[in-house]
């Protein structure tokens, strides 16, 4: 399927021996998995867009034995394909040819959590939501969040720099990540673990792995500065009447709500009717044409109530805003962003979907998604537009049947061409794996993409870890 439909070519790696899996057995002992019916999933990414026919996976728990593997593995001139959770959206964490699975499932230990500072050290194996509960219990939260939370691992998050739901109010990873320990392609365990806020002395190295996608090392450990957890949330959906209403409620929201706002997410109507099909999630509020959901962190209950109420008076007031609903406890809470964080699972239920994870200014972030709707017609069954509209970051996606050579070829590059012309980025967040490595000179000039190779060359000579992915193909 991957190889057809993407024309890719296996390089010269080896090929994995019986004496192979015997030394890997000593190194992993009963956690080499080769049985076919367990490499099923592992094979293939959560959209079930790709599949490779890796035949091994290991399941390391412990650095020192990433370590091992990859010492093995670069004498061997085996190739490697990381894999967390699997959750990435653009092909990354699925082998494409037979490269050796190395899986954190079991690296899923938290180091330390130190309660004044709030610095988290775990494992790159942690699951996302599990992290989250165990700072919660502690007063603090992790500062990513993302649909995605109950299955993706730390170490996939950094490796993919993943932006998120809380990106608007704590910022990237590449500011809240304080340290890394890394695993080089030939074995070279570079423990930059540290956990201070402040540490000029020379080059930042682990900025290099965070979002390298495992192609650059493999990132075993994380160090992470996690905020006190805010005592007062609301959140608020409301329905708009166009998207230059929208904009202007986010104009008026960072004027009024300032310092509490911590989420302006924001979904059209196609959006809503597919979780409505699909996950029979019921609209809170009118009808309308594009909803935004806007959460308030704060610490006063009182406080952000009455900033909140001003604020939604003067949005429904001047008609920015048709209709509104506000949440305050839990349940009502959860139920709301639900309707946000689930439309990636109720387009998957949709049929295929080309997915594009765009950066674009502002005035023009949803243009694109008119544009494709009036030019594919009846072509796809469903465009649709969402995102993080407070970081500038579409989601644009089309679902249709089945995958189409013909769609495809109305999509691409017209939607990178489209996206480069208002200097924006073919990827905001989801970094490009295996499905977006070619369009990286969109956005980057040609003395970046070969410094990248260098820097690759230089790290991983033999080309080792996640080949066939984040650069392009050299032709
Ligand atoms: P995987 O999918 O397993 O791997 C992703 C990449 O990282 C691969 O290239 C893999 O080789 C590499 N990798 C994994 N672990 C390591 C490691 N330890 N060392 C080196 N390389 C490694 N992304 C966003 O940015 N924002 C969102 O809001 C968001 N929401 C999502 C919602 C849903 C429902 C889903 C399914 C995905 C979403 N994503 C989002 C995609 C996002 O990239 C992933 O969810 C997450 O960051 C990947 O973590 P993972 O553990 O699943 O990594
Ligand atoms: C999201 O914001 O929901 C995620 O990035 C996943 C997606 O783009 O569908
Ligand atoms: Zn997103």
């Amino acid at each position: 399927l991957t190889r057809e439909r993407y024309s890719v070519r296996r390089l010269p790696f080896s090929v994995v021996s019986e004496d192979d899996l015997a030394a890997l057995e000593r190194i992993v002992p009963g956690r080499v998995i080769t049985d076919p019916e367990e490499l099923e999933a592992p094979n293939v990414d959560w959209l079930r867009t790709v599949r490779g026919s890796s035949k091994v996976l290991l399941r390391p728990r412990t650095s020192q034995e990433v370590a091992h593997i990859l010492r093995y593995c670069h004498e061997r001139n085996l190739a490697v394909s990381p894999q967390g959770g699997n959750t990435g959206m653009v092909g990354g964490s699925t082998p494409v040819f037979d490269e050796i699975i190395v899986s954190t499932a079991l690296m899923n230990q938290i180091v330390s959590f130190h309660n004044v500072s709030g610095v988290l050290v775990c494992q790159a194996g942690c699951v996302l939501e599990e992290l989250s509960r165990y700072v919660e219990e502690r007063g603090f939260v992790v500062p990513l969040d993302l649909g995605a939370k109950g299955s993706c691992h730390i170490g996939g998050n950094v490796a993919t720099n993943a932006g998120g739901l809380r990106f608007l109010r704590y910022g990237s990873l590449r500011g809240t990540v304080l340290g890394l320990e890394v695993v080089l392609a030939d074995g070279t365990i570079l423990n930059c673990l540290t956990s201070l806020r402040k540490d000029n002395t020379g080059y930042d190295l682990k900025q290099l792995f965070i979002g390298s996608e495992g192609t650059l090392g493999v990132i075993t450990a994380v160090s992470i500065l996690c905020p006190p957890k805010p005592s007062a949330v609301n959140v608020a959906f409301l329905g708009c009447p166009g998207f230059a209403e929208v904009l202007q409620t986010f104009c008026t929201c960072r004027g009024m709500l300032g310092e509490i706002l911590s989420a302006f997410e924001f979904m059209d109507a196609e959006c809503m009717k597919l979780v409505g099909l699909h996950l029979h999630l019921a609209c809170p509020v009118q009808e309308s044409p594009f909803y935004v959901l806007i959460e308030t962190s704060g610490s006063g209950a009182g406080h952000d109530a009455e900033k909140l109420s001003g604020f939604l008076e003067q949005v429904l007031g001047s008609g920015l805003v048709t209709d509104g609903t506000l949440a305050t406890d839990q349940r009502r809470i959860k139920m709301l962003w639900a309707l946000r964080e689930r439309i990636t699972e109720a387009l998957s239920r949709d049929g295929y979907v080309y997915k594009y994870d765009l950066s674009l200014p502002l005035d023009r972030l949803y243009d694109l998604v008119s544009d494709l709707r009036a030019r594919l017609g009846l072509h796809a069954k469903h465009v649709v537009g969402y995102g993080h509209l407070g970081d500038g970051n579409l989601h644009l996606n089309v679902t249709a049947e089945a995958f189409s050579p013909s769609l495809l070829g109305t999509l691409e590059p017209y939607v990178y061409e489209w996206t480069a012309r208002q200097r924006g980025s073919v990827s905001a967040e989801h970094g490009l794996g295996f499905k977006k490595k070619d369009v990286l000179g969109y956005s980057k000039p040609p003395e970046a993409l070969q410094l990248m190779q260098q820097l690759k060359a230089l790290l991983d000579p033999k080309g080792i870890l996640n080949p066939y992915k984040t650069l392009p193909t050299r032709t």
